[in-house]
């Protein structure tokens, strides 16, 4: 028997926005690129690597928050009957939570990528053949004009694990929790990942790991430009570079031009000196304080918080203020 899933929605990124992106943010002072080129096919393969790396702790430590506090979430959680899911990706801990929640009628799994989108979405509703699967396939940092009429009674429920909204910077994040807020309505809520700041030994290790598994995806996003552009980056002439940014408590990841180099794309020539790097990401670290701070300016208040005993990350439920009681 096979599990065909249509998709529900389809706002496929323009194809032809990914040279003009990156041509945008190699001509600019100081250099970027677009943290969403990192997951090509190989990327998302070193990305899941990492994942299981001894350093890389949010995985691991957020899945056994969410193992260990099932009870607790779901009776936060009360009666979903739509289960929203940002970055779909694997839909490894997604699965956690439906195993669980046997209130869901729907699940909407949005993700950027078509391919990993659809495969997951058949994998979930062959494990879940009650459940009505809606796929999404968007880039998550546009507007996505979802209608979804819950049941009077039930609730949207928002899941955002990963502390991916940690890769925001500060301003996009509360834009983008405020339309989470317009989405899910009043009542409704958001189950969210979000590390903590800690040490900075520990931060830098996890965005440098001593296998050198991070170095390579990072340095594959000049492998999927080269792929795509017709460009002649030597990834080996970039280092990977993971530093902690005290004042904006947050890690920085770039790629460091090892000699004073330039590089074609296309038709275009891009130079760099020696020393001068690219920004592929920013991860955005909290306390407890700065998260319910940003939360409240988007609309949300702190209904619960869960963490690990060594307090490296946490997973928190958020509810939708009724309008009005937003901070402006
Ligand atoms: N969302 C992940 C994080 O912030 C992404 C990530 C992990 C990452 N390691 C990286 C991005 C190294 C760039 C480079 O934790």
């Amino acid at each position: 028997m096979s599990f065909t899933v249509s998709m529900y929605l389809d706002l496929a990124p323009k194809i032809d926005s990914f040279a003009e992106e990156v041509i945008q943010g190699l001509t600019q002072q100081p250099k970027m690129l677009p943290s969403k080129f990192l997951y090509d096919g190989r990327g998302s393969q070193l990305f899941d690597q990492i994942c299981e790396l001894e350093e890389y702790y949010p995985t691991r430590t957020e899945m056994s928050i969410l193992s260990d506090n099932m009870p607790d979430i779901l009776d936060a959680l009360g009666h979903s009957a739509i289960l929203i899911e940002y970055g779909s990706g694997t839909s490894t801990k997604t699965r956690l939570l439906l195993d669980n929640l046997t209130d869901a009628d729907s699940y909407v799994p949005i993700d950027i990528s078509r391919e990993h989108l659809i495969s997951a979405s058949e994998h979930i509703q062959k494990s879940y053949p009650h459940l009505t699967v809606l796929p999404v396939c968007a880039d998550y940092s546009q507007r996505i004009p979802l209608n979804l009429n819950p049941t009077p009674g039930s609730r949207i429920t928002v899941f955002f694990p990963g502390s991916t909204i940690g890769n925001f910077e500060n301003a996009e994040a509360i834009e983008f929790l405020s339309r989470l807020c317009s989405i899910v309505g009043p009542g409704g809520g958001i189950l969210i990942g979000v590390d903590l700041v800690k040490d900075t030994d520990t931060l830098t290790a996890a965005y440098d790991d001593a296998l050198g598994v991070t170095a390579l995806f990072n340095q594959n996003i000049l492998m999927h430009i080269n792929a795509r552009m017709a460009g002649c980056f030597d990834p080996h002439m970039f280092a990977h570079r993971a530093l902690w940014n005290e004042a904006e408590q947050r890690m920085e990841m770039h790629l460091e031009s090892r000699a004073r180099q330039t590089v074609v794309l296309g038709d275009t020539v891009i130079s760099f000196e020696e020393g001068e790097t690219i920004l592929t990401e920013y991860s955005h670290k909290y306390t407890l304080e700065s998260f319910a701070a940003l939360a409240e300016k988007a609309g949300f208040t702190v209904d619960h918080v869960w963490t690990d005993p060594d307090q490296l990350f946490s997973v928190q439920y958020l509810t939708a203020m009724a309008p009005g009681q937003a901070q402006s």
